[in-house]
């Protein structure tokens, strides 16, 4: 892409609305736009690393075994009336109603329409276990939607929702969806804990938050060191064996949100020196509900001896925008944001130091055709603006390396290529600058 003719409105000055810097820095980055309170524009740098993250987010819900629906934004109030939580979900439900007098409402989450959906398609004990997922914009009408869209009033969300016949069963589909987890914030670039945590108004007696680490997180959270340095299971993982040890290696270590947390408990089991208290944003929140929805919504099957049983759920939220907002709090310094490889908008920010120069021009553009060519996502700045401008811009967007092409490196045939994370540099040969950016995406 020619930065030319592309749609990048950055922002020299902080934005005065802005209180935590993945805020301040996506409106700089020319990422979002506020519509209204709570609700976003996503200009194209932030829509692209908005569906980079939501890919990765499907893959994984894919690789457990769940399959992709979706499910509309608009529910009708029925389902909700009988599952009791059109009353108990209160003023954060955007209610609305129709030219016919019909009660509607913006989806907040979907347990209702999937189990209703679920139970019309179900015909036997044999058609479990199923997992399904979506991923939609919901609206929660938040009291204080606030730090853009980390806590916004539209916002993407993956739910998956899972079937099964017993709570055993139950229980080894929740497991599935929890190591999905642990990968899925992996490959993001992220550190995410599991933490047991309270279930909220979904109720149920199984749950955990994935929690990643960063100053400005909303929860104070209490954990033992160790969680941050565990491995995450490879992509090889068969989720059809046996994932319990996964999941005790896991929850053994104490970590715990404020709501759970027990400070006896704590210092019990926690060395001094391997106490962990910090603050931490809330990527991803897994239940399980066992029949809270299936009863009153009538989803029961008979099981292999004829009993007619009412079935066994889970659902799996990822909070998809807001882990836009997450990494950027987790990776980024005074000059901008530092993307993982994984989201980055492009893969490579190209510098014309001096566009309009003939031999500068020829050189980038046969760069930019080279690694276009070879599937790297360029972001071209064939500009005329000063090269200071250019390069604070481009460390602002983050992309993780810059290639910088100037007249006087072009007479000897060199260029310069700078590791966004490190800041390091390194001059080149058009070839061996070439090939060090291939190797580093291919
Ligand atoms: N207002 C919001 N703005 C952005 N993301 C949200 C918002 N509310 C929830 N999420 C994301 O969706 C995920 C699933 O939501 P859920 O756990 O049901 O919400 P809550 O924690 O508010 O009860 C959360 O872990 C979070 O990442
Ligand atoms: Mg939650």
């Amino acid at each position: 892409m020619r930065l030319s003719k592309y749609f990048l409105p950055t922002i020299k000055e902080n934005p005065k609305e802005a209180e935590i810097v993945s805020h301040r820095l996506m409106l700089r980055a020319g990422m979002i736009r506020q519509a209204s309170a709570g609700i976003y524009t996503w200009l194209p740098l932030g829509f692209k690393v908005l569906k980079k993250i939501e890919n990765i987010v499907r893959d994984e819900q894919v690789r457990a075994g769940a399959i992709e629906v979706l499910m509309p934004t608009i529910q009708s109030a029925d389902l909700w009336k009988q599952s009791g939580r059109y009353e108990d979900y209160g003023k954060e439900m955007l209610r609305i109603t129709d030219r016919h007098d019909r009660e509607m409402l913006y989806g907040p989450t979907n347990e209702e329409l999937i189990t209703d959906t679920f139970k019309n398609g179900i015909k036997s004990y044999r058609d479990l276990p199923c997992n399904l997922f979506h991923i939609q914009w919901k609206f929660r009408d938040e009291v204080r939607p606030r730090f853009g869209i980390m806590r916004g009033r539209e916002f993407l969300m993956k739910d998956a929702y899972s079937f099964d016949l017993t709570a055993e069963e139950g229980r080894k589909s929740y497991n599935k969806m929890f190591v999905s987890y642990l990968r899925t914030f992996d490959r993001l670039g992220l550190k995410a804990i599991p933490m047991a945590a309270d279930t909220g108004p979904i109720g149920g007696d199984m749950s955990h938050e994935f929690i990643i680490l960063a100053e400005t997180g909303e929860s104070e959270v209490y954990c033992h060191r160790d969680l941050v340095e565990f491995d995450v299971p490879g992509a090889d993982l068969d989720y059809d064996s046996d994932l319990e040890p996964i999941i005790a290696k896991w929850t053994a270590p104490y970590a715990a949100t404020d709501e759970e947390h027990d400070a006896e408990r704590f210092a019990a089991e926690v060395d001094e020196k391997d106490r962990l208290q910090a603050r931490g944003i809330e990527v991803g929140h897994i239940f399980f509900f066992g029949s809270k929805y299936s009863r009153p919504l009538n989803l029961s099957v008979q099981d292999s001896t004829g009993r007619q049983v009412a079935i066994e759920s889970g659902s799996y939220g990822v909070g998809v925008s807001r882990l836009v907002g997450a990494i950027i709090e987790a990776s980024h310094d005074d000059n901008g944001i530092i993307w993982p490889k994984s989201v980055s908008p492009f893969d490579v920010g190209l510098i014309n130091l001096k566009a309009g120069d003939e031999a500068t021009d020829t050189a980038c553009e046969n760069l930019y055709n080279r690694l276009t060519k070879d599937n790297i996502d360029v972001l071209y700045d064939d500009t005329n603006d000063r090269a200071g401008a250019k390069f604070s811009n481009m460390d602002l967007i983050g992309l993780p390396w810059q290639l910088i092409v100037g007249p006087r490196g072009v007479k000897s045939g060199e260029v310069e290529v700078k590791c966004r994370a490190t800041g390091a540099r390194e001059t080149l040969s058009m070839d061996d600058a070439f090939n060090k950016l291939i190797s580093e995406f291919h």
